[in-house]
């Protein structure tokens, strides 16, 4: 039985206990939205002070030399660290989408595989839109989009036999947006591998709450974002890994000086650096890569053991409510039930599920705001964040639900009012 005194125990047992206290809170409100973006670090505020007061507003252009040209290569070795290679596999900046889309041109150029453009129906919509674009700048014909003919799970036979049967460029979410299913890295990339197959891997809902080796399951080529369980901030830089055997084949299409083997000789004609350092195109955003590099230190400081440990508990947890009280009440649970097919976030759904969201954002005088959010059709993700969420704030959250369809709270919203959230 779910009950608030077991919670408290789990959280008092809990060795990341304290990371909590490293984050910004709002008073009586719980976030379950990490997934989508992460808490502000407190630590955040004041190196983003120093940067604006010290770096930008007295040190000006001397701050490139003193400290931001390196701050690209200390995020590399970081998130090198985090994902298991060398600091020279991996470069900092842009976002997701054009990382994927810098990538996606540079194997189809480098004719080294198939130029069959592959992914799935559970792939985030921004992938396959990149996907989209350069078939058709390349005239590759349609994308090749594996349909599950459902959100949750995907069915790996059919995955696996598409490979077989249609060899070429794959990409997929490591961990999938809606559902979080978690493939299974190794066995894929094997399998890609035996078919002249390559799969780029989408890192960014699973980065910080999955322990990833890219070197152990065999992964050629990945990408993700920080802004989610990584804590970089708002639109904090992507990261993209090469495996070194790689990279010397491939070509970033976008030729900026950063890229450039010798950036300050200011020669006109572009020669593209020595490996991964070519992807890099302009100038870094230096304030954005200040806040990631805090996100980025918390996760290691915790250690991914210790996170991927504490997700797993606290899913197990809130799970165990979820099937006491939730689902007599007509909930659904939209997740692999599985731990090892699962990342840190749990789908439900109900036939009121977006009325039921709103109800917990809007709150009430004796309940928290609870934030998770709202994906299309049906689904509403809580996103558990082991760096602050904890297991005190999952027992409410299933109590909180228990009495918004109790309460009927949920029907003050109007299912025709505005759906974006
Ligand atoms: C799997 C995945 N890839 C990419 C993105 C977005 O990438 P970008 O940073 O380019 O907006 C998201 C955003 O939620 C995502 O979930």
């Amino acid at each position: 039985m779910i009950d608030l005194s077991t919670a408290k125990k789990f959280d008092q047992e809990d060795v990341l206990a304290d990371f909590r206290n490293h984050f910004e809170h709002n008073p009586n409100e719980i976030y379950l939205d990490g997934n989508s973006l992460g808490k502000l670090p407190k630590k955040t505020q004041k190196v983003l002070q120093e940067t604006i007061q010290n770096q930008w507003g007295k040190r000006l252009i001397r701050s490139w030399n003193e400290t931001w040209l390196d701050l690209p290569l200390r995020l590399a070795k970081k998130y090198g660290t985090l994902l298991k290679v060398r600091k020279e596999e991996v470069v900092i900046g842009e976002s997701t989408s054009v990382r994927l889309y810098q990538i996606l041109h540079a194997l189809i150029k480098s004719q080294a595989f198939s130029n069959q453009l592959c992914s799935d129906n559970l792939n985030f919509p921004t992938d396959l839109y990149v996907l989209q674009g350069l078939a058709n700048e390349f005239n590759l014909g349609r994308v090749n989009l594996i349909n599950y003919n459902q959100e949750i799970i995907a069915d790996l036979d059919l995955l696996k036999k598409n490979v077989q049967n249609c060899p070429g460029i794959y990409c997929l979410s490591l961990v999938t947006y809606k559902s979080a299913f978690l493939y299974p890295m190794k066995e894929l990339n094997l399998w890609a591998k035996k078919y002249n197959s390559i799969i780029i891997w989408d890192l960014s809902h699973a980065v910080g709450v999955v322990e990833i080796d890219l070197k152990e399951t065999q992964s050629k080529i990945a990408i993700g974002c920080s802004y989610k369980y990584m804590n970089g901030g708002p639109g904090s830089p992507a990261f993209l890994f090469i495996e070194k055997k790689l990279q010397n084949q491939l070509y970033n299409p976008i030729q900026g000086w950063f890229g450039h083997k010798n950036p300050f000789a200011f020669e006109p004609n572009y020669k593209p650096n020595i490996g991964i350092i070519r992807f890099a195109s302009g100038t870094m955003p230096v304030l954005s890569m200040q806040a990631m590099e805090v996100g980025v230190d918390l996760a290691l400081a915790a250690g991914l053991k210790n996170l991927r440990k504490k997700s797993v508990g606290l899913i197990r947890f809130f799970l165990s409510g979820v099937e006491e009280k939730l689902i007599p009440l007509g909930f659904k649970i939209q997740s692999p039930l599985k731990e090892n097919l699962r990342g840190s976030h749990l789908a439900l759904s109900h036939n009121a599920s977006w009325q039921i969201c709103q109800a917990l954002i809007e709150g009430e005088s004796k309940s928290p705001k609870i934030i998770p959010d709202f994906r299309p059709p049906h689904f509403i993700r809580f996103g558990i964040a082991p760096l602050y969420t904890s297991y005190e704030d999952l027992y409410r959250v299933i109590i909180r639900l228990e009495e918004i369809i109790l309460m009927k709270s949920y029907l003050m919203f109007d299912e025709n009012k505005n759906k974006v959230t």
